[in-house]
């Protein structure tokens, strides 16, 4: 199909976009745009003869890319936004460039064994032994989904088949609904109440209710940082259950685990250190681009009876029982390296440099939380006026130390100037005066590696810090 350097006006082209957008600071948010608009301005881009990579990327370029949300630009807080450094991005090229296969020891050993130091610097940020282990998944969901898959076979092969439930939250994330669906096993969610946490008292509740009905729960879930206020639950209550009642401890920490990397923040995860098994997205507050799943056992050997294939075609990749196969511990068999940007971001930067980040990111949510300037008297989150796509098209040229022109004006890759707004850009509905980040991203982009990006991620993330039960910017954010 292609030989080496067989098109280099491509290649270019390629590159020159991509440090192009690289380069925008703001990117523009864009926008959805309807199916009748993209199909009058892209056409059918799929034919027979192939319309050539300039022509595609350009198609990219004027047409589908601004009909697709940017989730760094500072105003996208409606949903979880992401915001890698330049780093992770930049080795995310290089991992599609290398067509690394992160499967198995055999054919990906120098992948595998970088994607496992951010595995154990993180297991070991959690109180996990040594020996504790896992894989990179693609999302949260697939995370949630082969711990508890562990667990229930685990649960399985002690007491047999039953009518199995999971301890979760009333405040869990959706996944953990669907998980349960998906493996055919029921959940009984304990109340979260007025601090939007679980505990002991209510997760035992939970467990007896449950037994009450008939039902046997195998696995309590606790969430580090719930998607709606960032809040964490009671961990050491839940593990203090988890040991009397012989549950799987899962802790969903997809949204706000990463916080465990900041040294006063630590105290906030108590009871970490005894889960079996523990999530948390580097897509989400780690910096680093889609889409990646931390997911860690206590005891990897469960999760590898469950999940490891068999095959005589496989039989190279199983022969050597000390190889750690990343396949084996999830719902997977072919596998992007996908936590090499992370772990390029973090030997670039340095674990220091995440915990600086991080923290600034808490700081500016406190400082977000302070500000009363607006009449609403709720905690503050976005900016009332997004920047328009006119200002926020301006971007940057780094290289040449100067500002570069807008791509509206006579840019390789120009855009079309008028901007759809859509049902989805119009959920993104701010709500707060625009001071807020314009004032407050400086405390953040004076960190040190200038993870420029960083302060899409934080207002949305202000009660993280503050979430113990005693917090009243918890509870007022509970109340608004
Ligand atoms: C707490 C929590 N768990 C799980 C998930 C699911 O993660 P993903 O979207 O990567 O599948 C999310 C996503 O928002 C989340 O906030």
């Amino acid at each position: 199909m292609h030989s080496p350097g067989e098109d280099n006006g491509l290649r270019d082209a390629i590159f020159q976009y991509a440090t192009q957008r690289l380069d925008y600071n703001p990117p523009p948010l864009d926008g959805p745009q309807t199916f009748e608009k993209l199909s009058e301005q892209a056409g059918l881009t799929i034919t027979e003869e192939g319309m050539g990579g300039e022509k595609a990327l350009n198609v990219f370029a004027d047409v589908l890319a601004p009909a697709t949300i940017s989730t760094d630009h500072p105003g996208y807080l409606s949903f979880i936004p992401a915001a890698p450094t330049e780093a992770a991005s930049l080795f995310d090229l290089v991992v599609s460039a290398s067509s690394i296969y992160g499967g198995s020891w055999l054919e990906g050993a120098g992948a595998v064994y970088a994607e496992n130091q951010v595995l154990e610097l993180l297991a070991s940020e959690c109180g996990l032994p040594k020996t504790s282990g896992g894989v990179f998944v693609q999302g949260g969901t697939l995370g949630n989904l082969s711990a508890l898959v562990t667990a229930r076979e685990v649960a399985q092969k002690k007491h047999g088949a039953k009518d199995y439930t999971i301890i979760c939250s009333t405040e869990s994330h959706s996944s953990v609904k669907s998980v349960a669906k998906v493996i055919g096993v029921g959940t009984s969610a304990a109340d979260s109440g007025e601090t939007g946490a679980i505990n002991y008292e209510s997760a035992k509740a939970a467990y007896e209710a449950a037994l009450a009905g008939g039902q046997t729960p195998f696995a309590v879930v606790g969430t580090a940082g719930t998607t709606n206020f960032g809040i964490i639950d009671d961990l050491a209550g839940l593990a203090r259950l988890a040991k009397e009642k012989d549950l799987w401890f899962h802790i969903d920490g997809a949204y706000g685990l990463a916080g465990i990397l900041v040294p006063e923040l630590k105290e906030l995860y108590a009871g970490i250190e005894h889960a079996d098994s523990l999530i948390v997205d580097p897509h989400k507050w780690l910096f680093s681009p889609f889409d990646a799943c931390a997911l860690i056992y206590r005891n990897p050997a469960l999760a590898k009876e469950v999940f490891s294939q068999h095959g005589e075609y496989l039989e190279p990749v199983n022969k050597n029982k000390d190889e750690w196969n990343p396949s084996d511990h999830a719902i997977n068999l072919t596998r992007r390296a996908r936590g090499l940007p992370l772990w390029f971001s973090l030997a670039t930067h340095g674990v220091a440099t995440y915990r600086d980040a991080i923290r600034a990111n808490v700081e500016l949510a406190h400082q977000a939380a302070k500000d009363r300037s607006c009449s609403c008297n709720k905690p503050c989150r976005i900016p009332r006026r997004l920047p328009s796509r006119r200002s926020a098209r301006v971007s940057s040229n780094r290289r040449a130390g100067s500002r570069a022109k807008r791509t509206s004006e006579k840019s390789r890759f120009t855009r079309p100037s008028a901007s759809p707004v859509s049902a989805a850009t119009a959920a993104i509905k701010p709500s707060e005066p625009p001071k807020i980040v314009s004032r407050l991203a400086p405390s953040v982009t004076g960190t040190r590696c200038g993870l420029l990006n960083s302060h899409p991620s934080v207002a949305q993330r202000y009660v993280l810090a503050t979430s113990s039960a005693n917090s009243p910017l918890a509870t007022a954010a509970l109340s608004s």
